[in-house]
């Protein structure tokens, strides 16, 4: 079974996350996959509206850390790249629902859905300086702006999670309902919006984005560069080493 599943329904692209042996955790193939999907529904007239979801006990656990280490990306043309680029820039609808945990790139990528509908045990962190790394999918410009700056800072200096209703409350989150309605209730949100005008969803959406989109990708180019590099470092090291070995990272001497 594919680690992303694709289907079309009325209007309606659903992309499930399906790997959760590994916690959802992005591989390269998925990111590939996804923004693959992404580029062909993009064009596809029978599609209308991007659902994205996991399963009711979590989202995502973000990137794959063994995959990360062994295949880092390293041209604005890697997968994850791709993916960033094609929801930073979908000219359609995306939604999301989330459930548990939403890890890293889990909870980033939602900054460029246009609804996100959450379960009451959705956890959200972006624990990028946890890991030695820097923010990614332009999250150091759209979550101080979503937030307010010191609600950034406590999530992206800390690293700490926060949960559905504090997600609810900084606008990331537009409803929260019963782990197990989650992702009927977004079908549904998803199904009205397919039946609405598509011209009118998408010039309304591109108005909404008026002229942030060079913004958004140009961050993302930065963070990249930046997470690239500290990729490569001894602090990323040191804590994706003591993930595989299931320890506390010690970061006292760097
Ligand atoms: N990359 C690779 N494997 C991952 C992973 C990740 N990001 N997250 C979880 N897994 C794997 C675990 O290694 C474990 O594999 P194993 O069964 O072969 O040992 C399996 O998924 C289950 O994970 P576990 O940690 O036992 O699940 P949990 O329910 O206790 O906790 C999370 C879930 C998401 C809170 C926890 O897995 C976690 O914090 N993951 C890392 C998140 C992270 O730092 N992501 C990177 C962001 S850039």
């Amino acid at each position: 079974m594919s680690d992303v599943l694709q289907q079309v329904e009325s209007g309606v692209m659903t992309l499930t996350l399906n790997r959760l042996d590994k916690k959802n955790s992005f591989t390269a193939a998925m990111y590939a996959e996804l923004a693959e999907a992404l580029r062909g529904a993009a064009d596809d007239a029978a599609v209308r509206v991007v659902l994205f979801q996991g399963h009711e006990t979590i989202f995502s656990a973000g990137n794959d850390i063994g995959d990360f280490l062994n295949k880092p990306p390293s041209t604005p043309d890697s997968p994850v790249f791709r993916f960033l680029n094609a929801i930073a820039t979908f000219p359609k609808p995306l939604l999301a629902a989330v459930c548990g945990p939403a890890v890293g790139i889990g909870t980033t990528m939602l900054l460029h859905c246009d609804l996100v509908y959450a379960g009451d045990n959705a956890m959200f962190s972006m624990p990028f300086v946890n890991l030695g790394l820097c923010p990614e999918a332009a999250s150091s410009l759209l979550a101080p702006r979503m937030f307010g700056y010191h609600r950034a800072a406590e999530a992206l200096l800390m690293g700490e999670p926060f949960f559905a209703e504090a997600a609810q409350e900084v606008g990331l989150v537009n409803r929260v309902v019963p782990p197990t309605e989650v992702n009927g209730y977004a079908q549904a949100q998803a199904r009205k919006l397919a039946a609405k005008p598509l011209s009118s969803l998408i010039a309304t959406k591109r108005l909404m984005k008026g002229g942030d989109q060079q913004a958004v990708l140009q961050k993302m180019d930065e963070e990249g560069q930046s997470f690239g590099r500290m990729l490569r470092e001894p602090a990323a090291k040191e804590a994706f080493g003591a993930f595989m070995e299931k320890r506390k990272p010690d970061f006292s001497k760097l």
